[in-house]
């Protein structure tokens, strides 16, 4: 089911078409700025990848070209319009794999030239960062946002569109990644975060007293391959025959779950005081775990994040973002390229 949701904003209806290829996700939406999210079709590759325990750039670039195609058709078809009345085709530029960005910016602006509408590159972690007022109570600006997903880990305080200032970050892995990794070690399969989640239900979070790791330290930096190592650790004292089961992997994964959970609350606290602002945004991949959630929600602030489906990689986020910036006049300049690495902060700001 899709949420209508406007951005109040705009009087002249504006439709746009969003691309999302930079991991191993293919999403496709289309967004009106009058009526909001009309479809949004996704297609993840996680099977193919699972069996190498992470994500294979080549393969990924391959099933993008392969099922680009047919997504954008099923969106449009599903939002009940013609590929003429798009006025823009939004696309993820970067951050991201080089060769999975280049099938989505392709594609793009292929389509853009033959309709002859602007095209505009996308920052992915703008998309993750707006995904939120794609819900039913969009959060007003300005808040902090803790991104938390596979390869990043960041603390921004948001005041406008394109208004970013980085607060902190992780300097190691990222929240995602170390949920993927600690899943591993459990053997389940990847991408392990969700599964990890499940099987924590069933565990005891007390049982392995883990550190929060850098909750000492001033700031709003995190790491997380402190607590990995002691995952690690632990998981090799307590394996039988070279595996850890049952309600020992249970334990352990919740064990873990809820020292990320602590941690990231001690964090947000933080960063809420440092900017004195009262609101807080949860995005990325990993916004979609539960105790998480719950755990923010003890915090002095309103708490926000996105519906469930927009909270990994996918094609709302792209389509709304792109559209919010193709509405303002924003396009892409000829000669424009992928940008696996780019600071969110260069971003030119909109309103
Ligand atoms: O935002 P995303 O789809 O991709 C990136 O931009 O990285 O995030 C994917 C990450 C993966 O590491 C995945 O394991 C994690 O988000 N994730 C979760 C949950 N759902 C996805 N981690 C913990 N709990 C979840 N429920
Ligand atoms: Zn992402």
């Amino acid at each position: 089911m899709i949420e209508y949701q406007a951005y109040e904003h705009y009087s002249r209806d504006m439709i746009v078409l969003g691309i999302e290829s930079s991991c191993d996700e293919t999403g496709v939406a289309v967004y009106s700025t009058t009526q909001g999210l009309l479809s949004h079709e996704l297609y993840s590759q996680a099977k193919t990848h699972a069996e190498y325990g992470g994500v294979v750039p080549e393969l990924a670039s391959r099933d993008h070209v392969r099922k680009l195609p047919a997504l954008v058709r099923r969106a449009l078809d599903s939002a009940g319009i013609d590929r003429r009345e798009l006025a823009g085709v939004a696309y993820t530029q970067g951050p991201g794999l080089v060769g999975a960005l280049l099938v989505g910016i392709s594609y793009a602006r292929a389509l853009a030239e033959t309709l002859d509408v602007p095209a505009l590159g996308v920052h992915h972690l703008e998309g993750h960062l707006l995904a939120p007022m794609l819900s039913p109570e969009p959060p007003p600006f300005p808040f902090v946002a803790l991104l938390v997903s596979g390869g990043h880990s960041q603390f921004i305080e948001v005041l406008g569109v394109g208004q970013y200032r980085l607060l902190g970050g992780t300097i190691d892995d990222a929240t995602g990644e170390a949920f993927d990794k600690v899943a591993k070690l459990l053997d389940l399969p990847y991408p392990g975060g969700p599964h990890l989640a499940k099987l924590a239900e069933s565990g005891d979070p007390k049982r392995f007293g883990f550190t929060r790791p850098m909750v000492d330290r001033p700031g709003v930096d995190l790491s997380f391959s402190g607590l990995k190592t002691q995952a690690l650790v632990q998981a090799k004292a307590i394996a039988v025959d070279g595996a850890v089961r049952g309600q020992d992997a249970a334990d352990l994964a919740a064990s873990f779950e809820h020292t990320v959970a602590e941690t990231l609350f001690i964090k947000c606290k933080r960063a809420l005081q440092e900017t004195g602002l009262k609101r807080l945004v949860l995005a990325g991949g990993v916004a979609a775990n539960q105790t998480l959630r719950r755990r923010l929600a003890d915090l002095d602030a309103e708490l926000s994040y996105p519906p469930m489906a927009y909270c990994t990689d996918n094609g709302a986020m792209i389509a709304y973002a792109g559209a919010i910036r193709l509405a303002a006049g924003q396009q892409d300049s000829t000669g424009s390229r992928a940008r696996p690495r780019w600071p969110l902060e260069e971003l030119p700001r909109v309103g």
